[in-house]
């Protein structure tokens, strides 16, 4: 990556040599590959015997890169001092240190991080230590691929909140981060173990990010990072613990050769996530959250057109040898992977008939990939071995299931998981936004409906439902922010998501500030893009909303984001 230089290589005297030979320096070359890094070449004296090993020393210094983010205090939760951090997912390591940045490759790795007094390193790594100096030493003690490598540097402190559990956050959030999940990880860690095989990785610790964290969640092994909106109160959003908890199996022991294949990872741990989530909080719940996001499938796909050529499992991603062409994979970032993945796998549970023997089979799965980087062919090819009554029947090409036809055409999924054991949360809320809908509206009807006792994710649902209906007839959405304080002067993120897409695409002036608060507060990309899609395809005034609060907001999202944010602006952003 251009933000790392590289200084010097040498290869290093085999281990077991004489104790006097010396380093011996290599030419080091860039050679053009994409335009999200090149090749680093170094020329070996000699090539080496099949199997031998070579240890090669590189010199170099990150600076400005994707990968490596550094904020000014401002940024923090407690503004009192500055905080780095790094997000390797999916090429953005190779700005971060010199890699084989592809996910088909897997290392272990040792570091010695040295941090300025009152600061803390924690890294995704099996073991940590502190020594004098303030020097960190970790240990990844297991392979792992490039993209999993992470590491913070900040004023953080830890809280245990399990046997094996404990969250870190800024002093000023460890209260809150405590009480979010003390006493629940341990139980979704015991009923993955159960589901899947053993969890590999010794601990499992969680790190609350300042604010502007693209994602809600990022499954660095050890040591999940999440975005601080998960800090609802009321354990509300805890489906992105499960769903990080998940790739300890799905992603981090079995990963995806390929980012073209990157539904592998999470299709996979969509499934496993919901597994995890029927066994602890039952099926009616789970239902309605899979409801949820199969509604995000809709809004993607109707966004798009289904036919898009990422609305496939399998994407063709080719690096481009000039700055120009060929596909970045950070940019095939959508829901696609995430729920018509979930479908496909749902489908092959629904193809095998029987939940305990898909269970075995996943868990066989993971025994028999772990620690590898595969592809869906490996998947699919073990699938039919494990279950040889269906490949009998050649379950693979049943007319408009084909599995070729899963990966490689586009659209909508041609299987729906039964969702419907979800009916008795979805049911009050389909019918509430109906009511919300009307023309004259029945407030009979409609306050005989107390949303009081609603789970955060029924009224996800409901708001979804309303968007999806959207916009109303005049007024109705005015009175409803009037009745449902709950709803319209909601902290929860995932409420102020969907209230704010509601705001924008009925026109509620008096309401648009809402907006600009929320894309204040936080800066994930799954909330920030609609945001400002929504208000770009809206009105003048939203516009005008858009490019004010970007210009105030533009410094403290991730690059990545910035870039999508200024190319719906039109500013020009890069992809
Ligand atoms: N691994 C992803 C986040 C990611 C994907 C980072 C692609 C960079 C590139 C993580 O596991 C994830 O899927 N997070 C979701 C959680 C949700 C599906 C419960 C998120 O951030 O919203
Ligand atoms: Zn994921």
């Amino acid at each position: 990556h251009p933000a790392l230089a590289v200084s010097r290589a040498a290869l290093l005297p085999p281990p077991g040599g004489p104790g006097d030979a010396a380093e011996q320096e290599l030419p080091v070359e860039s050679w053009p590959f994409a335009s999200y890094g090149s090749a680093l070449h170094i020329s070996l004296p000699q090539a080496p015997r099949a199997g031998q090993l070579v240890t090669l020393l590189i010199d170099y210094e990150a600076g400005e890169g994707p990968g490596v983010c550094w904020l000014f205090p401002e940024q923090t939760a407690g503004k009192q001092k500055p905080y780095m951090y790094t997000q390797g997912q999916a090429v953005l390591n190779r700005s971060f240190f010199p890699c084989f940045d592809t996910p088909s490759v897997k290392f272990t790795y040792s570091a010695t991080v040295k941090v300025p007094e009152g600061f803390t390193a924690v890294m995704s790594a099996t073991s940590w230590e502190k020594q004098k100096d303030n020097t960190f030493v970790f240990k990844m003690s297991q392979p792992i691929p490039s993209y999993l490598v992470a590491l913070v540097v900040g004023d953080i402190v830890s809280a245990d909140v399990g046997p094996r559990s404990r969250v870190w956050a800024e002093p000023c959030l460890i209260e809150a981060a405590k009480k979010e999940y003390d006493g629940v990880i341990e139980e979704f860690l015991v009923v993955g173990e159960k589901l899947f095989g053993p969890y590999v990785w010794g601990r499992y610790d969680i790190l609350f990010m300042p604010p502007s964290f693209p994602f809600g969640g990022m499954e660095n092994p050890c040591l999940t990072f999440v975005t601080p909106c998960l800090l609802a109160g009321d354990r509300s959003l805890v489906d992105v613990i499960i769903h990080e908890i998940s790739h300890s199996w799905f992603g981090n022991l079995v990963t995806n050769a390929t980012w073209g294949e990157f539904w592998l990872n999470e299709g996979f741990t969509m499934y496993a996530q919901r597994r995890i989530s029927s066994e602890v909080y039952g099926l009616p719940y789970t239902c309605l959250e899979a409801a949820t996001g199969r509604a995000l499938l809709r809004q993607h796909m109707d966004a798009t057109g289904e036919d898009h050529p990422l609305n496939k499992l399998r994407v063709v991603i080719e690096p481009g040898f000039c700055l120009f062409l060929g596909v970045n994979p950070d940019d095939t970032y959508n829901e696609t992977p995430y729920e018509k993945g979930y479908c496909f796998v749902s489908y092959l549970a629904h193809l095998v008939g029987n939940q305990s023997k898909f269970d075995a089979f996943l868990q066989a799965y993971v025994n028999r990939f772990k620690f590898q980087s595969i592809t869906a062919d490996d998947t699919l090819e073990f699938f039919l071995e494990y279950f040889p009554e269906l490949k009998e029947k050649g379950v693979d090409s049943i007319p408009g299931f084909e599995f070729d036809r899963w990966l490689n055409t586009p659209g909508w999924p041609p299987y729906l998981p039964d969702l419907s054991p979800g009916q008795q949360l979805m049911r009050p809320a389909e019918e509430l936004a109906e009511l919300w809908a009307a023309d004259s509206l029945n407030m009979e009807a409609i306050e005989a409906v107390d949303i009081m006792g609603w789970r955060t994710y029924q009224l996800v649902y409901f708001l979804d439902q309303v968007l999806q209906k959207s916009p109303l007839p005049e007024g109705n959405v005015k009175r409803l922010s009037k009745m449902y304080p709950k709803i319209s002067k909601a902290q929860n993120a995932e409420l102020r998501l969907r209230w704010c897409q509601i705001v924008l695409k009925n026109n509620l002036e008096a309401e648009y500030s809402k907006v600009k608060d929320f894309l204040h507060s936080q800066g994930k990309q799954k909330y920030t893009l609609p945001l400002y899609r929504a208000m770009w395809g809206s009105s003048e005034a939203t516009r005008a909303l858009a490019m004010e609060t970007f210009s105030a907001t533009a410094p403290q999202l991730h690059v990545n984001v910035q870039n999508y944010v200024k190319k719906i602006l039109g500013l020009g952003g890069a992809e």
